[in-house]
């Protein structure tokens, strides 16, 4: 007898996903796993092709070819036990336009034999004040807020979320993001489709970047920014013709000025060497600042624009 160990710990499987509509090809070629637990993200500009791969992984489009694995499903034969198991946030969803709040979870709950833990999540997503509000009296922010704690009703094991904060208020955004990481300490594993980056920085263990239909990179955030981002910027106000040359600084890769503004780009200990070259030239600036290579310039440097939205 053969005995096959399957690794259970892999609940995504995506080999060589590819999806047309007619002459275009929205996901090119997409091969990626997801492991149980995980905040896996997929980031990219308008366009890219997130919202076509994720509504492939939940079964809502037939891919033209290539193979998915969801929970240990096929989403285009076992659509009945993918629903019951995972939860999904849809980048343009619609309700009921009278349905009220608390009557949309309670419907949503009652797919979940037993279910009643809706309130809490009422509670979670700061509801319950419009626990009586019809669908369509709610806020943009609002009814986001409600299609995300429907997603997560019926304690998916998966969970897809679809531009989660998009519309939502900076508090509401922050909130999201400590209930996102609370739901995956619980054992969930979270599907994040965004194009905002410090969103993926903060949230993601994993980040595929797509753009175009195809999967430039994979690595966790700090991967990819070793990997592809490794100079740092630094910057300072200067309108005198004197500045003297930076160039010459080993550790300088590039130097740019733009109107009264002077960019340095860097590795190592360049900030230092360069700060001490202008003070010996009698040059103090008094706003040098410096920032850390961030996803922005990760694709950048894979794309050779910057992200647009
Ligand atoms: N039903 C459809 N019929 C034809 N083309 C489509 C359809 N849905 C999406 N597309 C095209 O496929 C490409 C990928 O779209 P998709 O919605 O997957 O992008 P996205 O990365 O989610 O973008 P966004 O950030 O704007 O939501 C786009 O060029 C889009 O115009
Ligand atoms: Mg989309």
């Amino acid at each position: 007898m053969i005995n096959t160990i399957q690794d259970t710990s892999k609940v995504i499987r995506v080999e060589n996903l590819r999806k047309s509509y007619k002459d275009l090809v929205a996901v090119d070629d997409v091969s990626f796993e997801v492991s149980r637990g995980e905040i896996f993200g997929l980031l990219g500009p308008n366009g890219a092709g997130k919202t076509t791969t994720v509504e492939c992984l939940q079964g809502l489009r037939r891919c033209t070819s290539g193979k998915i694995s969801v929970l240990g499903l096929d989403p285009a034969k076992n659509i009945g036990e993918l629903r019951r198991r995972i939860g999904s946030q849809l980048q343009d969803s619609e309700l009921p336009q009278r349905i009220k709040v608390w009557e949309a979870l309670d419907l949503f709950a009652s797919i979940t034999p037993g279910e009643n833990g809706w309130r809490k999540l009422m509670k979670d997503w700061d509801l319950e004040s419009k626990a009586n509000a019809s669908f369509s009296s709610l806020s943009g922010g609002q009814k986001q807020r409600l299609f995300i704690a429907l997603a997560l009703v019926n304690h998916p094991e998966v969970v897809f979320l679809d531009e989660m904060t998009t519309g939502l208020d900076p508090v509401a955004r922050h909130g999201a993001w400590d209930l996102i990481k609370e739901i995956r300490a619980n054992g969930t594993t979270v599907i994040l489709v965004t194009h905002f980056m410090d969103e993926a920085e903060e949230l993601c263990d994993r980040l595929a970047i797509v753009n175009q239909g195809k999967l430039l990179a994979l690595d966790s955030p700090f991967g990819l920014t070793s990997k592809y981002a490794t100079n740092m910027k630094a910057a300072f106000s200067y309108e005198g013709d004197d500045l003297p040359s930076m160039e010459d600084i080993p550790q300088v890769k590039k130097v740019t000025r733009i109107g009264g503004t002077v960019e340095v780009e860097g590795i190592g200990s360049f900030v230092s060497l360069m700060a001490a070259k202008l003070v010996n030239h009698g040059i103090v600036p008094n706003d040098l600042r410096t920032r850390q290579p961030s996803l922005e310039d990760v694709f950048l440097t894979l794309t050779g624009h910057r992200i647009e939205v």
